[in-house]
């Protein structure tokens, strides 16, 4: 027999930073973090889990290409749901599960996202938090969101913000064990509806420092690291949790583009310097700050991964379609390497 379950989780985008572990293994932050989670008709990872007694070991298939699954990430977040797997019982297919045969039994994992992978999307964001969620539901675990955001958070730290839609704080927690460094929402998906994200593919290629030895050499390196975490950040998130309570664009887009600035600017005080951004990102901050300074008040915000991507935040259907016609005008895809756009969140234009 074969028992399966399947999950889609859609990933998230950081407007306050997770830049800096305190913790490489249990990946503790060095500060708070906030993100938007994204519809998941647009930007998410599906993945399936199989459980057979005729598997003779955990095997992985990441886009149809089978990835190594030892010592890894997923490993540790398999590891974790395992030892909280409950008896599961399908009696359409007679299968009756204990929760002691669970450490004998292998699974089977398929995975698929639905935007390129490692351009600085944060595509492992969705594909762990889907993982988790996914493997969870097959072994009938119990746990709550908040316990699933610190499993996700042991595979990759922004995952944990993808277990819930809408806005999402990562508490950075002060435990050792990590006990307390946890997801929650802020917000759910209906509360800030008119938002628009739009998402520039600059380029689709993978990026040339992961995020995870990128953040690496910041904490070895990076003093701007240290003052950022300690006394930027902390006030920035309060700022940040008011302005989405309140749906103040005006102070939510500013913090979002000092925050990706602040984050790129890290990367550059790191030795050697990280470089993320290429030219056409920097092209395209100098046409949103251009356009936010004519008007006198932001039009639209924008923030920037591990990558060359943009990533743009309308406060309405108007000023996203302005900014398109905008990004189409002084990007033409012909003529340099902006290829395409994909437009995700709540609404579309
Ligand atoms: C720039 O979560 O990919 O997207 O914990 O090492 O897996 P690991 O790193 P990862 O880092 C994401 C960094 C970021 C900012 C963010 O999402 O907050």
């Amino acid at each position: 027999w074969v028992l399966m379950a399947t999950g889609r989780s859609p990933t998230n985008i950081a407007v306050i930073k997770y830049w800096g572990k305190r913790d490489e293994a249990l990946i503790l932050p060095v500060n708070d973090s906030i993100s938007v989670t994204l519809d998941p008709d647009h930007l998410s990872a599906t993945t399936t889990v199989a459980v057979s007694p005729s598997f003779p070991s955990d095997r992985m298939w990441l886009n149809g290409k089978e990835i190594s699954l030892s010592g890894g990430r997923f490993q540790s977040c398999l590891r974790e749901i395992r030892k909280r797997a409950q008896d599961v019982e399908d009696e359409k297919k007679g299968i009756r599960i204990k929760k002691e045969d669970w450490g004998k039994l292998h699974v089977h994992i398929a995975s698929f996202n639905n935007f390129p992978t490692a351009a600085g999307l944060a595509s492992s964001a969705a594909g762990l938090a889907c993982f988790v969620f996914t493997l969870g539901k097959l072994m009938n675990v119990k746990e709550d969101h908040g316990e699933l955001s610190s499993i996700a958070r042991q595979g990759s730290g922004s995952a944990c913000r993808s277990i819930y839609g809408g806005f999402v704080k990562w508490c950075m927690g002060k435990n050792n064990d990590g006990s307390d460094s946890i997801a929650v929402q802020l917000a759910d998906e209906a509360h800030w509806n008119d938002l628009v994200i739009i998402i520039a593919v600059v380029s689709s290629k993978q990026k040339e420092t992961s995020s995870t030895s990128g953040m690496r050499d910041s904490v070895e390196t990076s003093p701007l690291l240290q003052y950022r975490a300690q006394t930027v950040v902390p006030e920035r998130v309060l700022k940040m949790e008011e302005a989405i309570k309140s749906r103040n664009f005006e102070s939510f887009a500013r913090l979002t583009c000092a925050d990706s600035n602040q984050f790129h600017a890290v990367c550059l005080d790191t030795s050697p310097p990280i470089f993320y951004m290429n030219d056409t990102s920097h092209r395209i901050i100098s046409l949103v700050e251009k356009w936010n300074q004519s008007e006198g008040t932001p039009q639209v915000a924008y923030t920037f991964d591990a990558g060359p991507n943009a990533v743009l935040i309308a406060p309405n259907r108007k000023n996203a379609t302005i900014l398109l016609q905008k990004l189409l005008y002084y990007f033409p895809p012909q003529d340099n390497d902006l290829s395409s756009y994909m437009v995700g969140d709540k609404s579309i234009l």
